[in-house]
């Protein structure tokens, strides 16, 4: 009986101590974190507007984050920062308006923690989503045809059409992107982690 009890006890203090340790203190550490003035005096990161969020839905939609991850670790922990996967480690921070962030866990493909800052060209996002082989030759990351639609050339060629690089599949057609690409492209633009944070010196 008197066994009983301590075991009881045991049980009840680790639960108390895990709950404290990985609930509590967490929250009481990051709860307050605000965003940074970059030199330009703007807030970072950046509170995302109505196309970024929409595009982020799309991003968890389409199970973009199965594949990639969006954090860059630390000097000593991985390759990342000699990948050019951004210029520091990634830190609580940079999260406060990714509510549920979408980190990942998978590195099927690179790190998108910067790729804002690292393909700026939203030119060369619409087509890498439409058919990936076309920019990057040999990639294993699934084609999106349904963010685009076939649209005939009456008399001006719409200036977001996709030029692709072998010429046009069908003369007098061109694949525009729908709204669903463009915001998708917009949340992909918007990721940008490089501005300096007190964390990281
Ligand atoms: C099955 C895994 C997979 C999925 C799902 C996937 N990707 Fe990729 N992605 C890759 C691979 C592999 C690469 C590297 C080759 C390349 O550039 O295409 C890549 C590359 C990229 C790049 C270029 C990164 C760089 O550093 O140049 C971007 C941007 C990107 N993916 C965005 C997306 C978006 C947005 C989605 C969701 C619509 C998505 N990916 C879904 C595997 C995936």
């Amino acid at each position: 009986m008197n066994r009983a009890v301590w075991l009881y006890l045991g049980v009840l203090i680790t639960v108390i101590a895990s709950f404290v340790g990985l609930v509590q203190i967490p929250d009481r550490q990051l709860r307050g974190l605000q965003p940074v003035k970059d030199d330009l005096g703007v807030e970072r990161p950046l509170r995302p507007d109505g196309g970024v969020l929409a595009g982020r839905a799309e991003y968890i939609g389409l199970g973009c984050l199965y594949c990639h991850s969006q954090q860059v670790r630390p000097e000593g922990f991985g390759a990342d920062l000699a990948r050019g996967w951004g210029v520091r480690r990634t830190v609580a921070r940079d999260y406060i308006w990714d509510v549920p962030p979408v980190m990942g866990t998978m590195r099927t493909g690179p790190d998108l923690a910067n790729i804002g800052a690292r393909q700026p060209s939203n030119a060369w996002h619409l087509l890498h989503l439409y058919r990936p082989r076309l920019t990057s030759p040999g990639s294993t990351m699934p084609e999106h045809p349904f963010l685009f639609a076939w649209q005939r050339v009456e008399l001006q060629r719409p200036t977001d059409a996709l030029s692709f690089p072998e010429g046009e599949p069908r003369p007098g057609w061109v694949v525009v992107p729908t709204q669903r690409a463009r915001d998708l492209v917009a949340y992909l633009g918007s990721l940008d982690h490089s501005y300096a944070v007190p964390e990281v010196r």
